[in-house]
């Protein structure tokens, strides 16, 4: 048997069938042009990892609403006028050989125009506290829609499927957490209550993409913190998801708040530190599982699979440290591969607004 054997058996997802079990997990970069259009540096960060092999290529958290922008250059999806700049990324990554799927995304207590289900404070630092405002039931309904039409417009656009955001802390996340839901109507309270956004979510992308479409979902398998959304609950909310018509779940435990805690940030400096978490989601489902976290070399990738573990690998900063992970693994050159060194110079770089590179770059 050759050493990465079961890295490229083909995989089922929806009604696509994915040539490798490597992804690409959605990776905001700074590259989009300020008026939230893509840009040609983002098209050439998707294509150069579509044509070294990837299979599917999640592109980044991209804003369904214009309130709901977190950080600069974001991409935007919430008007036809981006349709034509979408779809020239689409048709690069799908001509490059890779599925190309839109994250949607709102930031919730973390946008431009902070909104949440209640007015609880965040507290990533203290001079960053911020008190959203509590969405009225008129919000909640408006965003539904707007996420469905954001679907819609990335159908047209050609993308092959969409991929709700709902992990890391944002809109989806604050919905079903005890911690930053406080709501007493039929959004809040009970874990039934707490996670029918999401669900009506997916029923809304469901009526406006069609039932064909693929629809991923960014999932929160535990937010670590004490007094919030459990692993028990992420197992209920998995095969909840996956009855409501989620084609593939793409695990990330943690959110920013959880991630800053010292014992967390020790957690995941670790090699492959969602993959046990992810296998007790992945139990509870038949629809594929997507592992997340360090997974930066193609022998742990492997493992996984083999172990059965996970069905594909995300991956973000290895193949950002890396566009040709994938055709170096293929072509037993593994020995070549740049490896990422968990620096997070990427992520200190997006939230000041500059062009992400990577530490790394320098040794090609
Ligand atoms: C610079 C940067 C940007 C990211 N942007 C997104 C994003 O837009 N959407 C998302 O769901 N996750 C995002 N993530 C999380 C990654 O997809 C991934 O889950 C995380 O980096 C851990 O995996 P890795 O070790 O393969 O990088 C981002 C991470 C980094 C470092």
């Amino acid at each position: 048997m050759k050493p990465f054997q079961l890295l490229f058996t083909p995989l089922n997802v929806g009604n696509l069938v994915l040539k490798n079990r490597i992804t690409l997990a959605p990776m905001f970069l700074c590259y989009g042009n300020s008026d939230g259009t893509v840009s040609e540096k983002t098209i050439e960060f998707y294509e150069r990892r579509a044509k070294a092999g990837v299979s599917l290529l999640v592109v980044e958290a991209s804003a369904v609403d214009p309130g709901g922008i977190g950080l600069t250059r974001m991409i935007r999806v919430d008007s036809d006028n981006y349709i034509k700049g979408l779809s020239l990324l689409a048709k690069a990554i799908k001509d490059a050989g890779g599925y190309a799927v839109l994250q949607l995304y709102h930031g919730g207590r973390y946008s431009q125009q902070p909104i949440a289900p209640s007015p609880v404070e965040t507290y990533l630092a203290p001079e960053k506290k911020i008190i959203p405002r509590a969405m009225s039931i008129d919000d909640i309904t408006e965003l539904i829609t707007k996420f469905g039409e954001a679907a819609e417009r990335a159908k047209v656009a050609g993308f092959d499927g969409v991929e709700l955001h709902g992990a890391s802390g944002y809109l989806l996340t604050q919905f079903i957490s005890p911690r930053t839901n406080k709501r007493t109507d039929k959004y809040g309270g009970s874990f039934e209550n707490r996670i029918r956004f999401p669900l009506e979510l997916v029923a809304s992308i469901r009526e406006h993409a069609g039932k064909e479409f693929l629809l991923g979902y960014r999932f929160l398998s535990d937010e670590w913190l004490p007094d919030g959304f459990t692993l028990n609950e992420g197992k209920m909310l998995a095969a909840r998801l996956e009855e409501a018509g989620v084609n593939y779940l793409s695990c990330n435990a943690g959110t920013y708040e959880s991630r800053s805690i010292p014992e967390i940030i020790k957690r995941t400096s670790k090699k492959g530190y969602q993959v046990d978490i992810t296998y007790e989601i992945k139990k509870e489902v038949k629809i594929p599982v997507f592992v997340n976290g360090r997974i930066n070399t193609p022998e742990l990738a492997e493992k996984i699979i083999r172990k059965g573990k996970a069905d594909a690998v995300a991956l973000a900063r290895p193949l950002f440290a890396d566009p040709e992970f994938v055709q170096k693994i293929f072509d037993d050159r593994t020995d070549q591969i740049i490896e990422c060194t968990n620096d997070m110079l990427c992520g200190r770089q997006i939230v000041q607004g500059i062009d992400a590179v990577c530490s790394q770059w320098k040794k090609r």
